[in-house]
């Protein structure tokens, strides 16, 4: 039997089904590290923000980003006792500023720019190079790590997604309608899976799990197994 104690899980799919909510969990549960790789594309696209590269909801000023890049520095903290890690660019926590409807409405045209991705898959990958990881993103199973020993490409239907991200952030105070939020989960769906560098998709040899219906307990619970049964292989 192939140890568990060092193998990369790559989780990719679609913005808010829960990937990043599985990934830390798995970590926790698993004694490995867990890296979310979206939350480095917010970073960039906040500091892109903050320092006026954007031009409006999903407009951006693509040489101001790149030239920004040199200036951005990204890092995770320890996991607290739920698994979450901090978020610091350029030292400072970002963890929340990262989540604003601000940042998800240019995030995707950031992610889009193929200097962006350079510079954080090679982040992405030096995070990941001793194994015991669990990285979330959308191109994890296909271009950061494609020799990963487990790939899952999580899916939920748009509207539950929706509905989950609306609750997230009605806890955090904010005030989006759910309309407002299912249309840029679809502006997101549409701009990930069609950009000419590293679109979401699904890799030939992932694991397609749909979580619609099962809670983070169960889906927790279902994912475990099926890396007991792919180790067991
Ligand atoms: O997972 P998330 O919603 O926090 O990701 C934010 C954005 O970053 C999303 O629009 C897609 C992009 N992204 C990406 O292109 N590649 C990744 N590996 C992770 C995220």
């Amino acid at each position: 039997m192939q140890s568990t104690q060092h193998i990369t899980i790559a989780i990719d799919g679609f913005s808010s089904c829960g990937k990043s909510t599985l990934a830390k969990a798995l970590a926790k549960k698993m004694n490995y590290t867990f890296i979310d790789s979206g939350a480095m594309y917010r970073c960039v696209a906040l500091y892109a923000l903050k320092n006026g590269c954007a031009l409006g909801a999903h407009k951006i000023n693509l040489s101001c980003v790149v030239s920004s890049l040199p200036h951005i520095r990204i890092q995770f903290g320890k996991p607290d006792t739920k698994g979450n890690r901090p978020v610091l660019l350029n030292d400072e926590d970002v963890s929340d500023a990262i989540r604003q409807l601000e940042v998800a409405n240019i995030v995707s045209e950031v992610a889009a720019i193929k200097e962006v991705r350079e510079f954080l898959v090679q982040q992405q990958q030096n995070l990941g190079k001793n194994g015991g990881v669990v990285m979330d993103g959308r191109d994890i199973g296909t271009v950061v790590f494609p020799n990963a020993e487990l790939k899952l490409f999580i899916t939920a239907k748009p509207e539950i997604r929706a509905k989950r991200r609306f609750l997230e952030l009605q806890a955090k105070g904010e005030t989006n309608s759910i309309d407002e939020i299912l249309e840029n989960l679809k502006h997101r769906d549409r701009i990930d899976s069609t950009r000419a560098i590293s679109p979401l998709t699904q890799a030939k040899d992932a694991l397609v799990v749909d979580n619609s219906e099962m809670s983070e307990t169960e889906q927790l619970e279902y994912v475990l197994n099926l890396v007991k049964n792919h180790t067991r292989a």
